[in-house]
């Protein structure tokens, strides 16, 4: 893979893969990992607390001297504590997501930062343009953890956002090979972030269940819950049961919430409960087969994304 264009050098990478900051996955480990491959690896603030961010942040500059980021949910009541700390320790690449960039673009611009607002259509999309964002992902439904209300697929999403929009877009959803690399580029994307294929590695600080979860999947294996109280996609099992019923029998946002609970994520994710837990994962989970160290997986997909690339010049 040779590929040059905005993306790379807005974040000062070699190759357009970005791994998304996933909580209770993207730590130091899977980061700087990530970074070392040539990709962007971004730590997961929305799982952590500020001694525990700055803690990762340390850790990520002892294990790879390459740019990696920070993912915040500006929903999250201490985001303004969580930038300060990036900035204290002079983190200049910011991945935003769930919330407005709006209120927080002067704090994180204040290094110099790059922000990169997560979208799940084009009207987000223009809004984080014109809140000063410098590029954006844009997630369709297919992926893993929190989705957008208006369930628009990658493919649906990235032509439409790469035509109403003047900054660079990257797509996620749906991506755990080469060929979904090459796709995404087809439809204009300059970059790819990529979840549940590095959730399932060696270096991702989930829990073995939950990764064996991952790999035993098929096509039909997630479910999007939740649709009331924000859109969530996670692997089945008995507690996406519960939800769903709830949900045909008209929960309420409250009741939602109270079955949501404080700690399900951490429960499936970190954990490993597999009935009574959350495990956020995409709809391409049925094509992941095994857990493996991160580069393999990253060195599998520029070999891949080659071997497409050349595929298509045979049918030009
Ligand atoms: C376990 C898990 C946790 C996630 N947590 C976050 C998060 O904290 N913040 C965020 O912006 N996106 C989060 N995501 C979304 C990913 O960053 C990424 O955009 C998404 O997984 C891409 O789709 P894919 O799963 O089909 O690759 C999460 C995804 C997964 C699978």
């Amino acid at each position: 893979m040779k590929i040059r264009n905005q993306i790379t050098q807005l974040l000062g990478i070699k190759y357009p893969i970005i791994q998304g900051g996933m909580s209770w996955v993207s730590y130091w480990e899977l980061v700087s990992k990530i970074s070392n491959c040539g990709g962007l690896g971004l730590l997961a603030a929305g799982s952590m607390k500020s001694e525990i961010l700055e803690e990762n942040i340390v850790k990520c500059r002892e294990n790879t001297s390459l740019p990696f980021g920070v993912n915040i949910p500006l929903l999250r009541g201490d985001a303004s504590e969580l930038i300060q700390v990036c900035l204290d320790c002079n983190v200049k690449i910011f991945f935003t997501a769930a919330g407005s960039p709006d209120k927080y673009i002067d704090l994180m611009k204040k290094n110099n930062s790059t922000v990169i607002h997560v979208v799940s259509s084009v009207k987000q999309g223009l809004k984080a343009q014109n809140a000063g964002c410098d590029a954006i992902v844009g997630e369709g439904v297919e992926a893993g953890g929190h989705n957008g209300k208006d369930e628009i697929t990658t493919f649906c999403l990235i032509p439409q956002l790469v035509d109403e929009l003047k900054i660079p877009v990257i797509a996620a959803g749906g991506i755990a090979d080469g060929r979904g690399i090459a796709a995404a580029m087809s439809l204009g994307a300059q970059g790819v972030q990529i979840g549940t294929l590095f959730a399932a590695t060696n270096e991702s600080i989930a829990h073995m269940n939950y990764k064996n979860a991952i790999c035993n999947s098929k096509d039909e294996s997630t479910i999007l819950t939740f649709k009331k109280i924000g859109m969530l996609r996670m692997l089945k099992n008995k507690l996406s049961e519960v939800i769903i019923q709830a949900e045909a029998e008209g929960a309420s946002k409250e009741e939602l919430l109270k079955i949501f609970g404080h700690k399900k994520e951490q429960a499936g994710i970190l954990n490993g409960d597999t009935e009574n837990g959350i495990m956020e994962a995409g709809q391409i989970s049925g094509m992941i087969k095994e857990i493996k160290p991160a580069e393999v997986v990253f060195k599998k997909l520029l070999t891949e994304f080659d071997e497409v690339i050349d595929k298509l010049q045979t049918i030009k």
